[in-house]
């Protein structure tokens, strides 16, 4: 019989290690005293068919409620079926959740009746919270985006709203690091109303034809770092909207996807204010757009105080585009003379391949055209070899350096 058996050295070690790991955790000599829970600890079967949700439910309340700084294990090699959750902070102290396993979503729509649709792991207010420990979670959206008008083409097709994978509503100090996020219902990890967050080490993935399903989504966030992500999906890598302030976006890898994109925003009139933005260091494949700003005609507010620097495209749509005309509804947009502010927003170093012969397209408005563009060294040719042009409508600027195509901009 194994257990029999005196375990590998190896092992015995890694034992040994794991004892340590754990005496340190709780050890008296540890600056902070931190209690160790397992969703197992609360009944949870982990075979990726039991409905362990009340067992993940429990764990979150003992682990929010407790008064030692707490560590939440989803343990590694079991997969934990969760259906729609709301879990709610603030906790008592910080919090990590450390996801090993795997969390996986309910497969079928039809679990969400009498549910709000827009939710699977919804968690609100909280403050210190930190999500690592190299697992996975799984929207399983496979069949929320067959159905969606965007895929099936012969009624009847749902174009109703659907869940965001994980969604952080009014957070402050949440880290989600080095876990792996998949096939989201749509958006994957989305933070609206957060302050000093953090996305980094993280594997977001879902195919490339999955409607909606944008990696990082920010709405009215700031103070938010979006850093060292590999973002593979069917909408933007990463995209932000309403009021979001300060924030950086860095080392970032990025395809095939919707590239990465500052809006929409003004939609239906509203009031959006974007500024201090910078994203750089991005590495963008076979996106449809690359770097891009976009807004509502008869929106108010701003985007401004930009930058987007050393961005490597291969073979991008739209590699460098303003878009003052953003419309994405079935009938046109009517024309409105009111429109979101851009201003001061420079592209420096950016270079590669653009797949459509516009590599820069700058579409401003009447009323409100864009000022203080810059174009620093650019270098962006046509995939496959050629020439790429630019065009810019109502907008102003400089250039510094070498720009090809040549710059459109007027002169300020
Ligand atoms: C799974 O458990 C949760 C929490 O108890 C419950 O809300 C949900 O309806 C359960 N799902 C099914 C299919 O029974
Ligand atoms: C942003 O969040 C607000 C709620 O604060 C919501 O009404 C709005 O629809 C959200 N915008 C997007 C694009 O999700
Ligand atoms: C942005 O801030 C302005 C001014 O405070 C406010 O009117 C507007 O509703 C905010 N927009 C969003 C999307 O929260
Ligand atoms: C936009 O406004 C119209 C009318 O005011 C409303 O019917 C519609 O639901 C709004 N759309 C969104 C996305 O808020
Ligand atoms: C880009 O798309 C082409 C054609 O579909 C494919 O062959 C190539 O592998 C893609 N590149 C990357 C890095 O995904
Ligand atoms: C470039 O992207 C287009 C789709 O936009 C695709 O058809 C083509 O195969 C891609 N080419 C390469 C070399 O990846
Ligand atoms: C908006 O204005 C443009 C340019 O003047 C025009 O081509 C377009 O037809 C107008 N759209 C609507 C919906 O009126
Ligand atoms: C732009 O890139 C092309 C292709 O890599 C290269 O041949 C060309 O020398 C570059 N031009 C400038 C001005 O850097």
């Amino acid at each position: 019989m194994a257990a029999s058996l005196p375990p590998p050295p190896a092992l015995a070690l890694a034992a040994l290690a794991a004892a340590a790991a754990i005496l340190l955790l709780c050890g008296a000599g540890a600056a902070e005293a931190r209690v160790l829970l397992t969703l197992d600890d609360f009944g949870a079967v982990g075979d990726g068919i039991a409905n362990d949700t009340q067992a993940f439910l429990d764990a979150w309340a003992a682990a929010c409620d407790s008064s030692e700084q707490a560590v939440l294990a989803v343990p590694v090699g079991k997969a934990y079926r969760i259906w729609p959750v709301q879990l709610y902070g603030p906790c008592k102290r910080k919090l990590k959740l450390l996801i090993s396993g795997s969390i996986v979503a309910p497969a079928s729509p039809d679990e969400w009746a009498g549910r709000d649709p827009m939710k699977w792991l919804y968690i609100y207010g909280v403050d210190g919270l930190s999500v690592s420990g190299g697992g996975t979670i799984d929207g399983s959206g496979q069949q929320w985006w067959a159905s969606t008008c965007k895929r099936k083409k012969t009624p009847p097709c749902y174009s109703g709203p659907r869940p965001k994978t994980v969604h952080f509503e009014e957070c402050r100090g949440v880290s989600v690091q080095g876990v792996t996020l998949q096939n989201g219902q749509q958006f994957h990890l989305t933070f609206t109303r957060c302050s000093d967050v953090k996305a980094s080490f993280l594997r977001v993935i879902a195919p490339g034809d999955s409607p909606n399903t944008d990696g990082v989504h920010l709405n009215s966030s700031s103070h938010v770092q979006i850093t060292d992500n590999l973002i593979s999906t069917g909408d933007d890598c990463v995209s932000m909207v309403g009021n979001c302030s300060d924030v950086r976006v860095k080392d970032i890898s990025c395809g095939p996807g919707h590239g990465i994109s500052i809006g929409s925003l003004g939609k239906n009139r509203t009031t959006d204010m974007v500024e201090n933005v910078k994203v750089d260091t991005c590495f963008l494949t076979n996106t449809t757009n690359g770097v891009r700003i976009k807004s509502w005609q008869g929106g108010m507010g701003f985007a401004r105080d930009l930058r987007f620097e050393s961005i490597v495209m291969k073979n991008v749509s739209n590699p460098i585009i303003i878009d003052q005309y953003y419309c994405d509804q079935p009938t046109p947009c009517a024309n409105q003379t009111r429109a979101v502010e851009v201003r001061k927003v420079e592209f420096a170093g950016i270079r590669g391949t653009s797949a459509t012969a516009q590599a820069i397209s700058i579409a401003c408005s009447d009323a409100v055209p864009c000022q203080d563009l810059e174009l620093k060294n650019v270098n962006l040719t046509l995939e496959g070899g050629g020439h790429a042009t630019a065009s810019c409508y109502r907008a102003s600027g400089k250039t510094a350096g070498a720009v090809v195509p040549p710059s459109c901009l007027a002169k300020s």
